[in-house]
């Protein structure tokens, strides 16, 4: 039998924090009725997205940010899961009414953070990680000596391995993982509603860059964040896709250590743009690098997650802050280098200027009202990536947004 392809995959083109929650939120409402399942495949508590409920503020980091619509919410197999981060989540969106429990579900194959992997990750490390366990779970998920939600829920576990967890540990989250939400096969799930005739809205974490082998190893995370992920992650068949949304912000940040090729040197611009877009890490609150849309990276990301549809976010960000600059080549000692060799170091990065705007376009609903550089600055982008541009965010609220197709 063959399964219609009703799965949309939303994917972070850079090293995250690309703003795809907001993403999410429209897609999810545009679907609306005929979306099934909004469901996260990879990463756990060190991706972070702030959703706002009549003025109330609530960070999620594991349930998917599309919980305030009216679907089913699935965490699968991809995901490392914090029980004590995911109870804070559901506690938050109990206390302004959002019946969690009837819609949250999460793979029985999920893998669990236990204490002693957030406790190995104290010490400063060289990556810089977000301290949330991520690294030491998925290690000892690929060494077969991990947890699995299903060991808690369903008590399966050895004798030997029950020494092995702290006591309160083990009630807490078996408690958690039976009567807060479901626990089932995800896979299975989806296929079910794709037969039903639903959509699902496959959210990805963390972003391109950071994808444990397509990113800039070792600066990456563990978990494969590329629409790929998604087959593994949710346990859907790569046949059933329909859609690659991929989310690039008009410039670029970058959180932890490691190579960032269009760093802004300049300081002032550096500061005001990381002011302007609020560039502190929703989990961690450091302040986030900043650079310029590296556009040979963009395209990689577009090649290897196959996107369909670009969606461009803060655009307004960049009001204001003079010339905006985009790295459009690489060099290696006299070489050029060829974008498919990205990942790879480089001695020098080589930009192409652009004017920049002072109006405030954050109101602007229709894109030929845009001031005229802000459209060259879109169409340079469109162009030199090789796909279309589906909306351009110009600000937080819902309807801050410009479509184009
Ligand atoms: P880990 O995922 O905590 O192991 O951290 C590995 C690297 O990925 C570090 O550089 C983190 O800053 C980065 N990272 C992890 N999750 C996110 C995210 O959601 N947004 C941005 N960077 C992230």
């Amino acid at each position: 039998m063959k399964l219609a392809k009703k799965c949309i995959v939303l994917v972070g083109c850079a090293f995250g924090d690309e703003g795809k929650g907001k993403v999410i939120d429209q897609i999810a409402h545009e679907y609306k009725n005929s979306l099934g399942a909004i469901v996260r495949y990879s990463g756990g508590p060190n991706a972070g997205h702030t959703i706002y409920q009549n003025d109330k503020k609530i960070i999620l980091r594991q349930i998917p940010s599309g919980v305030l619509h009216d679907t089913k919410c699935m965490i699968g197999c991809g995901c490392v899961v914090d029980p004590y981060v995911l109870k804070s989540e559901i506690d938050q969106l109990n206390e302004i009414g959002i019946d969690i429990k009837s819609k949250l579900v999460i793979a029985a194959n999920a893998h669990v953070i236990l204490p002693q992997y957030i406790a190995e990750e104290t010490n400063e490390s060289k990556i810089g990680t977000t301290k949330k366990g991520i690294g030491p779970c998925y290690r000892n998920k690929i060494n077969r000596t991990s947890f699995r939600v299903m060991d808690f829920a369903n008590n399966e576990l050895e004798f030997a391995d029950h020494n092995f967890l702290d006591k309160e540990f083990f009630s807490f989250t078996k408690d958690l993982f039976t009567n807060q939400m479901t626990v089932s096969n995800v896979s299975i799930d989806i296929i079910e509603l794709i037969k039903k005739g639903k959509y699902i809205l496959l959210e990805g974490a963390q972003g391109t860059l950071l994808d444990i082998d397509h990113g800039s190893y070792p600066f990456v995370t563990s978990s494969s964040s590329i629409s790929g992920g998604a087959c593994t992650g949710a346990g859907i068949s790569p046949l059933t896709i329909k859609k690659v949304i991929g989310v690039t912000k008009a410039y670029m940040t970058r959180v932890g250590n490691g190579p960032f090729y269009s760093e802004i040197e300049d300081q002032y611009v550096n500061k005001l743009i990381r002011d302007n877009g609020n560039e502190y890490g929703s989990v961690t609150k450091r302040p986030r690098r900043v650079g310029w849309l590296d556009l040979p990276a963009l395209k990689y990301a577009v090649l290897l997650n196959g996107v369909t549809d670009l969606v461009m976010t803060k655009l307004d960000v960049l009001t204001g802050c003079g010339d905006i600059y985009t790295l459009t080549n690489y060099f290696k000692e006299g070489d050029k280098r060829s974008l498919k060799e990205y990942p790879d170091r480089i001695d020098c990065s080589v930009f192409d200027r652009h004017d920049g705007w002072l109006e405030d376009i954050s109101q602007c609903h229709d894109y030929k009202f845009l001031p005229d550089a802000t459209k060259r600055y879109v169409e340079f982008v469109e162009k030199f990536v090789g796909v279309t541009i589906k909306s351009l965010s110009v600000g937080p609220g819902r309807d801050d947004i410009i479509e184009l197709v």
